[in-house]
């Protein structure tokens, strides 16, 4: 399928109840439960998830040639998870990442065992110097906010594979318009600015 077809299929379907071709926004925060206890199409809270949250996953998904999304209401707070998850270790960030993404790397998770290089990650080199054993996760952004540096993923990629090193390759981007690059294992994407996206990419987890 086309991806432009693909973008005005993808994470909806007519709504059963009404035939409306466009899904209806759901306000409700709560969900009814059958007589046996469950919930009929999975929602229960809204704040875990809602219709139409998992319509945009399904699109995003579907849009990134991925089997599955999970959005969030900010940039900071995806990060935030994705360093929840990666846990106590050590992690490689671009020297100019977002003022708010070496905050969170070294104020919150610091102080529970995150360990942070900042490397110029314009020379891939230094990325593979900043190895160490316990490297769990390399964050690239590329073009750099605010500095717009530039960051070659595969050259960096490609040194940390030389190096064998079992970790995640986390890629960021921000360009003028989302022409997504599939097919992606994971990633980030900024939805809330239309002049931008962000993207990661998780590999070899
Ligand atoms: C590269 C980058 N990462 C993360 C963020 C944080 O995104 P948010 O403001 O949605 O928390 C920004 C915001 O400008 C950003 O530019």
């Amino acid at each position: 399928m086309h991806l432009e077809t693909l973008a005005v299929h993808a994470g909806h379907a007519v709504d059963e109840a009404t035939a409306a071709v466009t899904p209806p926004i759901h306000l409700s925060t709560t969900f009814s439960r059958e007589s046996d206890g469950s919930y009929r199409a999975g929602f229960l809270y809204s704040r875990y998830t809602n219709p139409n949250r998992a319509s945009l996953e399904q699109c995003l998904a579907e849009l990134e040639g991925g089997v599955a999304a999970a959005c969030f209401a900010s940039g900071s707070a995806a990060t935030m998870t994705l360093l929840q998850v990666v846990g106590p270790g050590h992690v490689i960030v671009p020297d100019d990442a977002y003022f708010g993404t070496i905050k969170l790397a070294r104020d919150v998770f610091g102080p529970w065992g995150l360990e942070l290089s900042l490397v110029d990650m314009t020379d891939p080199q230094n990325v593979a110097r900043a190895m160490r054993a316990d490297t769990k996760l390399v964050w690239i952004e590329t073009p750099s906010n605010p500095l717009l540096r530039v960051v070659d993923i595969q050259a960096v990629a490609m040194s940390l594979d030389d190096l064998e090193a079992e970790l995640w390759t986390l890629r960021k981007a921000i360009e003028k318009r989302p022409p997504p690059e599939r097919p992606a294992a994971e990633r980030w994407r900024s939805v809330t600015r239309f002049w931008r996206w962000l993207t990661a990419r998780i590999c070899r987890p």
